[in-house]
Formats: structure tokens, sequence, C-alpha cells
């Protein structure tokens, strides 16, 4: 049988780094040029080792090589890779049935998602949940809900955010290159605002609330004309944008301000959200309460799926057949999000997403004390970035120092990305499975490549 005598993933994959070739190994390198061929350049790979297994806190590729997993694939396996209920209940329900088309047949699993997204999202009132396929999918659902609500064309943006690669939200993402460059002209009807980034702001981090929430509402109001705005879209913390975490009182700033203009407020979540942060969305860190928020990467543990979760007005203005798609909220998909659920509830894992963040945040504080390289320390929960820069404390970015740190993370069996507007910042997204001995190896091996790559004190 095909894959017969492949490693089975999931927690009970030997929770052990361990580094058997050079990495990428030889199997992988021949998989690499057996890509080239295949696949278009475009489509690059962080770290191009070839994976066979994968769970608790680990990933198994097709060398031997167990590496600790700090990226969650980005974000997504936050329950841990094929977690026992997201597993068994997507396995249930591909031997029930893979697919009706939600808008020919519909399913009971799907009204539970959005019955359970609709009680978790801070949003007041009564709510209404779309499933799509996908985090762009997701935004490019809220913006269309939201002009059809208000009547208006105009979406504001934020310096640093990322919202995916589809046409329109390629246009909403901040960052040029590799994102945009070649691939205008751009969606129309797009303005962007600075972002209340505390560790670059101009005026310092005191100042920095309040300057850019006047900076929006300078925008807003004398550069775009309210009446033709439909919404404000932010993330709560900036992902690729290098895990910014707007300084305090600035989401309530944006939230007021949007308010007292009839203007919406959509909050991106697909990042931070879903346990991540330590709260089930991470705007609610801030108390705010937006009209909109989108969610993907955590939902489903691994299955494609992202949603719309908004206020039941404004999500009802669009009429029948104008939102949904062919594969829009899988029925496998929907039993893995039900399953990410139960496994957030039975693991307590909101509060292990916690307890990940102080270990990480201790560590790296200690860290950055002793090496000048490290000119931030951010994040919530399991969701934490360092910023590095030059040694003259200039906060000139130092993208090539965190490349080689990365690189040499790689080598010794730990899986780190990188982020941010300029490339400098490594990010860290343990799986909330992970078990604390693998945490602090990871956190270890960390400290030692800044150390072999940068002048730290002992
Ligand atoms: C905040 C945010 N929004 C949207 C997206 C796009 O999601 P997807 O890649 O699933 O289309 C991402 C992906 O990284 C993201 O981080």
């Amino acid at each position: 049988m095909p894959g017969a005598s492949r490693p089975v993933g999931g927690p009970d994959l030997a929770q052990v780094r361990r580094v058997v070739s050079e990495i990428p190994g030889p199997r992988s390198r021949e998989l690499l040029a057996r890509q080239r061929g295949l696949v278009p350049a475009g489509v690059g790979a962080v770290l191009p080792v070839f994976v066979e297994a994968a769970g608790g806190g680990v990933i198994v590729d097709a060398d031997g090589n167990s590496f600790i997993d700090f990226g969650s694939g980005i974000a997504v396996t936050t329950v841990g890779n094929s977690a026992p209920a997201v597993a068994e209940r997507a396995a249930a329900q591909l031997r029930r049935f893979t697919h009706t088309c939600f808008l020919v047949n519909p399913y009971e699993s799907y009204l539970d998602v959005c019955e359970k997204l609709n009680e978790l999202a801070p949003i007041p009132g009564e709510k209404r949940t779309i499933l799509v396929n996908s985090g762009a999918e997701a935004v490019e659902n809220a913006v269309k809900i939201a002009r059809a609500a208000t009547g208006r064309p105009g979406i504001v943006v934020f310096d640093h955010g990322f919202h995916g690669r589809t046409l329109l939200t390629m246009s909403l993402t901040a960052k040029n290159k590799p994102y945009k460059q070649g691939f205008g002209p751009f969606a129309p009807e797009v303005h962007r605002a600075p972002m209340a980034y505390p560790y670059r702001w101009p005026g310092g981090p005191e100042r920095c609330a309040e300057e850019a929430a006047s900076a929006l509402a300078d925008l807003l109001d004398r550069q775009v004309g309210a009446d033709n705005v439909a919404a404000v879209l932010i993330e709560p913390i900036q992902g690729e944008g290098g895990f910014i975490v707007p300084a305090p009182g600035f989401l309530g700033r944006v939230a007021e301000i949007c308010r007292s203009r009839g203007i919406l407020l959509i909050v991106d979540e697909i990042q931070a959200g879903i346990a991540r942060t330590g709260r089930m969305f991470a705007c609610e860190h801030e108390g705010i309460q937006p009209d909109l928020i989108t969610t993907a990467k955590g939902l489903a543990g691994g299955l494609p799926l992202g949603a719309v979760t908004g206020r039941a007005e404004l999500m009802d203005a669009v009429p029948a057949g104008g939102l949904g798609g062919t594969f829009s909220g899988s029925p496998v998909a929907c039993e893995a999000a039900l399953g990410v659920f139960d496994e957030i509830e039975a693991g307590d894992l909101l509060e292990r997403a916690r307890e990940i963040g102080d270990t990480m945040l201790e560590f790296l504080g200690d860290l950055s004390d002793r090496c000048p390289v490290i000119g931030d320390v951010r994040g919530r929960g399991a969701m934490i970035a360092i910023e590095l820069v030059e040694q003259d404390g200039d906060r000139v970015p130092a993208p090539d120092l965190a490349a080689r740190i990365a690189k040499r993370c790689h080598a010794d069996g730990l899986l780190v990305l990188t982020a941010g507007s300029y490339g400098n910042v490594m990010r860290f997204l343990p799986p909330l499975s992970i078990s604390d001995a693998l945490l602090e190896e990871g956190l270890t091996i960390l400290g030692e490549a800044i150390a072999k790559e940068a002048t730290c004190a002992a």
C-alpha cells in the first residue's frame, strides 16, 4: 500500500530534535530538484525540507531530521499538527461525504462552526458568519460586505499591513517586494494610514497612539472624505509586517474614529486570532468591538477554511447569491474547525498560549539585555518576535543578520520564520502543543545562533 511505511504524525510522534544530515538533506535536495522542473520559481520555501510527519512540537523530514517547530505553518497548526480531535473528525467526515457545495445542499457542521464563531467573536448584538477557503478570500468578502452595507467604496488600511495575495488583498497590503512588484495595476479606493508602530514612531512610543490616531483622522476627514469610506481594516497585531503590536490605546482610538464617522471597523484576525495570543481574538486584549472580523489560518488546524463574522444587519445586506463559492466551508474543513474548538477547550489552550508567551518573553528579554542587535522584543502569547538592528543603536534594520541567524537555527534543527517590512524580524509561532522541554531547547538554540552571529555579553 503506498505510504504504508511512512511515519505517523500527531502528538505521538517522538518529541525530539534530531539532525542526521546537512540541511536540506540528500532526499530533500533530490525532491527540490524535482520541484524546480514542476513548480514555478515564484513559489518559494523558507526551509526546503520535505515533510513526512508532524505533531506535538516537531516536524520530521524525508531524511529523518526532526525539527523543533517555531512556525506552525505560519500560525496555522496552533492546536498542533494532526491534533487528535481535528484528525479524527476530519477523517470521519471524509468517510461520510466529501462535498456537496453548501450552496447546493447545506450540512449541519457549517452551522456549528458559524454558531461557535458568532458566540465567541467580540462583536455586539446579533451576528452572522460566512465560511470561505482562505484568509485572502475572507478579507475580500469582508470588503464586499462593508461596501454593500454602507454604499461607500473606500477602504483604509495601514502601513506594514498584510492582507493576502489576490488582486484586492495585495492592493490592501503595504509591502511592494515580493508581494506586489510587477502585479499592478492595483484595485482602486484603497488608502493607507501610518501604523502606530511604537519602536519606529518618529515622536517616540509615548506619543505613538495619539499621533497615529490623528494621522488616521486627517486621512479620513481631509484627504479621502469620511463619507467615501466603507471601512477601516486593521490587524490587531501585524503579522507579516513584523508582529507589530499597536501602541496601547491605538485600536480603541481607531474604533472611536470609525464609530463617530459611520465607518465600519474590520479587524483582520487571520494570523493573530483563534487562541494564538492567549485570547480567542487578539483584539480582545484592547477591549475593542469591531463590526466585522476575518479569521482563517488557525481556524481549521491546517485544513483550508476562512470566515467573516459580523453584525447581522451588515452581513445580511448582501442579497442571496452574492456570497459563497464552490468549495467554501468544505464539510471536511468544518469538522476540522470543530476539532480545533474542542482541542482549545479540552487542553485549556488559551492559558497554554499565555504560558508559552511568558517563557519566550522572559528568555528573549534577558537575551536582548545582553545582545544590542536585538532592538525590540514584542508580541502576545505564542506570537512573539525580535527585531534585529545594526549594533550601533541607530535602529538600522539588519535583514542579513536575521537571515543568517535563521539559517543557523535551521541547520541546528529549529524551524524559525522571518518577517517585517525590512526583513529584519524573527518571529516565533510555536504550536500550543509544544512541550516545555522543546520550547526551552528551541530558545537555547536561538540564543546560541544569535551569539555566534553578533556580539552579546556573557
Ligand atoms: C493578517 C493576514 N491577513 C490575510 C492573510 C492572507 O491569508 P491567506 O494566505 O490564507 O490567503 C494573511 C496571511 O498571512 C495574514 O497574515
